[in-house]
């Protein structure tokens, strides 16, 4: 399963809604469907007709039923066209959930993104209640990293969301089309992302969905964290883990404690999923693989990351310990604060080293320390400052193999010989002596 499978259909095939869902949702990809426009066109050739969705069909890409399944779906879910006080004016792109249109707010004169929810979303109470909820408080933010919520509304049962609209692309879809980023470019981005964080999070926000498609790059350099104060489905995580998830997306960045369906969730699953996106942008690769959501999920849950350094050998230790400590598993080792992570991130950028993630490395290395003397039985002493140079990270020192025994000293034998070898000499010549003169 890859991030960077495209949700473009091909410029042969005219937009069609049916393609666009299968595509978005990973049931098929744009390697089967070019195959199946191929084999159409060559019928077509021969003068025969062939709908693709039939050629998928045939093909053995999807079964009828899947076909039909979809299309009614769709049909119910028909995008509202009319908003009132709106002028609809082009579609922007749709994602798994909901379809973003370009439009003109007519009382203010301005141009507005607006996102509409699918309709089944509507019978969800505690969905809607959460969609008005969030959406109006974070009308209330306001942040020039935070793409900006303007209002929530409803017609012809439909809920939709107006925000700013931001001229530009997503991280995702830079990556999509082979855009590799310099590591001074990611810091500068997630830089600017985690400022964004640290206001929604002083604000009481979460966001729990951080990742590259929600992180916008203007035309004018500025970078926009998209979909604050969008309520999610609750029932995302439960649908991502099963075969339905594929319409939710890839669980790529999520949080371990999220996956665990947590319900004290704090802002360190931001953190987390920020450290996730950033991992994505300066190695290239998502930090965990795997044929589908659950196995992705469980890698998140019980699988070491791979450091990142190890996998960009070219990237500085300091934003590679950044990175780890974002992407920490038990929430207790991450930054409590994006505050606090943007201090190490701040640091970076000077060319200093990331004191936080040093100072948790610092207390890694004492803990394992004080392990290593509780097996051997000796105190340690530790003489000075630990070394913290930018270059080379502080690793562990090697635990002392368990049959090694203490060395005994040898005790110095041969010179306490020599020595009463020499005195027992002395004493036997003055005996000598003394017996020479006492016989005469
Ligand atoms: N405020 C906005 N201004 C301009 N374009 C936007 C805006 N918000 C979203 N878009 C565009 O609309 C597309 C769909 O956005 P949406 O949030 O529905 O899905 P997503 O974030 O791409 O993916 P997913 O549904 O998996 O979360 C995005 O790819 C983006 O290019
Ligand atoms: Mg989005």
């Amino acid at each position: 399963m890859s991030e960077n499978s495209n949700n473009k259909t091909s410029p042969k095939e005219p937009q069609n809604g049916l393609l666009h869902y299968l595509l978005g949702h990973g049931l098929i990809d744009q390697v089967e469907l070019d195959e199946c426009i191929q084999a159409q066109q060559a019928l077509a050739d021969q003068g025969e007709q062939a709908s693709i969705s039939g050629m998928l069909v045939t093909h053995g890409y999807l079964t009828r039923k899947q076909v039909d399944r979809i299309t009614s779906l769709l049909e119910a879910d028909k995008p509202l066209r009319q908003i009132p006080g709106f002028q609809m004016l082009e579609k922007i792109g749709a994602g798994a959930m909901a379809t973003v249109y370009k439009a003109k707010q007519i009382s203010l004169d301005r141009i507005v993104a607006v996102k509409i929810m699918p309709k089944h979303l509507s019978k969800d109470k505690e969905f809607v209640e959460r969609f008005y909820r969030e959406g109006r408080a974070a009308a209330q933010l306001n942040h020039n990293n935070i793409v900006q919520a303007i209002d929530v509304g409803e017609a012809a049962g439909y809920h939709y969301f107006v925000m700013e609209y931001v001229e530009g692309e997503s991280i995702h879809e830079q990556m999509a089309r082979g855009h590799k980023f310099t590591e001074k470019e990611a810091l500068d981005i997630i830089i600017q992302v985690a400022r964004a964080l640290a206001h929604a999070h002083e604000r009481g926000f979460i966001h729990r969905d951080v990742k590259p498609k929600n992180i916008m790059l203007a035309v004018d350099g500025a970078v926009k964290l998209a979909d604050l104060g969008l309520a999610r489905e609750i029932a995302d995580l439960r649908a991502a883990a099963s075969e339905a998830g594929r319409a939710y997306g890839t669980p790529y960045y999520i949080a371990p404690e999220q996956i665990r369906g947590e319900r004290d969730l704090d802002a360190r699953i931001d953190i987390y999923s920020l450290g996730a996106t950033a991992y994505h942008m300066v190695t290239g690769r998502v930090p965990f693989e795997g044929p589908n959501p659950s196995a992705i999920m469980h890698k998140h849950l019980k699988q070491e990351l791979i450091p990142p350094d190890h996998v960009n050998t070219k990237l500085s230790a300091g934003t590679a310990e950044v990175i780890e400590m974002m992407m920490a598993k038990n929430r207790d080792d991450r930054y409590k604060s994006a505050k606090d992570m943007l201090v190490d991130l701040e640091c970076i950028t000077k060319g200093e080293s990331p004191l936080l993630a040093r100072e948790r490395l610092d207390a890694k290395l004492l803990t394992d320390l004080a392990e290593e003397s509780s097996v051997s039985g000796q105190r340690v002493s530790i003489e000075g400052p630990i070394p913290t140079g930018d270059a080379v990270k502080p690793k562990p020192k090697p635990k002392p193999s368990p049959i090694q025994k203490p060395a005994v000293t040898p005790t110095p034998i041969a010179p306490i010989l020599i020595w009463a070898l020499v005195i027992s000499i002395i004493i036997n010549v003055i005996l000598a002596i003394g017996y020479i003169f006492g016989s005469k």
